[in-house]
């Protein structure tokens, strides 16, 4: 199989924290690629688009360069590589901080701590800019991976480094002192095929079905019965909707409303709709939401 020269391409993680969740995010806008069990590019059989999977590291060059139009990779890749790249998109996963960390027991607490200490680290841009904004004169050490065990063989005395779920941290006695960067899976496009008509118009497309993924996330549906007179009530509590479905129900005098409801003030509603007494409320997850 070649690639097609018409076709967009996407580049993504062949292996690493991000692939999973990209190749999520592919499905769940609708996309379905070919299996990429050990490829290095594969096809999507319903738009014209062909994914490359890469190191993450090697995606904003790519990208930069025109090899693919597109890119997911982590904000603090695009930031430590300094590529000239547009950030389209967060896309809400792949979440983590890089973060200044250091060993447990060395009494060491702030940055302002790490003058004249040595930090190896795999973000030697970000870490050095860091450092300098706040007038820190520590060593950085570029290492390319492992930075973790650096500490205990005393090639350095600090950290920075991606923490996520902490487990590699913890597993190597060292606590975080420092957030440098928060960082994200963020969707990257080469500039110039931002002045292609054709390919923008098929990179808005994408990005609508992306994005109407990532809206419905953030938002459930919720049911309920009420009586009609809790109507005017229940409306006041439904935060920034669109008005409403409002259904007669059977018995007399009460009513069934159907919304959508965001995720982030999800339970204040909730219990503000059953003291102003909905009843039997059910909540579905929303699929897409295309406004
Ligand atoms: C980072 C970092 C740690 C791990 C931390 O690597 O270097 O190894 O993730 O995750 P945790 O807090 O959940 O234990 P990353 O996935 O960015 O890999 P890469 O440097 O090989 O690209
Ligand atoms: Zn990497």
């Amino acid at each position: 199989m070649k690639l097609n020269g018409e076709n967009l391409k996407i580049s993504i993680q062949k292996k690493g924290r991000l692939s999973q969740g990209s190749q999520e995010l592919f499905k769940a806008a609708g996309l379905d690629f070919e299996s990429s069990d050990g490829r290095l590019f594969s096809r999507c059989s319903n738009y014209p688009m062909d994914a490359l999977y890469l190191r993450d590291d090697d995606i904003p060059e790519y990208v930069q360069d025109g090899v693919t139009d597109l890119g997911i990779v982590g904000l603090n890749v695009v930031e430590e590589k300094g590529n000239q790249v547009a950030k389209l998109d967060y896309l809400g996963f792949g979440t983590c901080e890089l973060c200044i960390a250091v060993p447990k027991a060395s009494g060491l607490t702030s940055a302002f701590d790490l003058s004249g200490k040595r930090i190896a680290t795999s973000y030697p841009r970000i870490t050095g800019a860091y450092l300098e904004k706040r007038g820190i004169d520590a060593r950085v050490i570029e290492i390319s991976g492992s930075v973790e065990i650096t500490p205990s063989l005393d090639v350095a005395d600090a950290i920075c480094d991606i923490v996520s779920t902490g487990s590699t941290l913890r597993l190597h006695e060292l606590m975080p002192i420092e957030v440098v960067l928060k960082s994200e899976a963020v969707l990257i496009a080469n500039q110039e095929s931002l002045r292609n008509p054709r390919k923008v118009a098929l990179i808005e497309r994408l990005r609508a079905r992306i994005l109407s993924h990532l809206e419905a996330k953030k938002t459930k549906y919720v049911m309920m019965n009420a009586p009609e007179s809790a109507l005017e009530q229940i409306r006041g509590i439904l935060p920034g909707m669109k008005s409403p479905t409002i259904v007669p129900l059977a018995e007399e005098g009460m009513i069934a409303v159907h919304t959508a409801v965001p995720e982030d003030v999800f339970w204040d509603v909730i219990e503000a709709l059953k003291a102003a007494g909905a009843t039997d409320l059910l909540v579905v997850p929303v699929e897409k939401m295309v406004v």
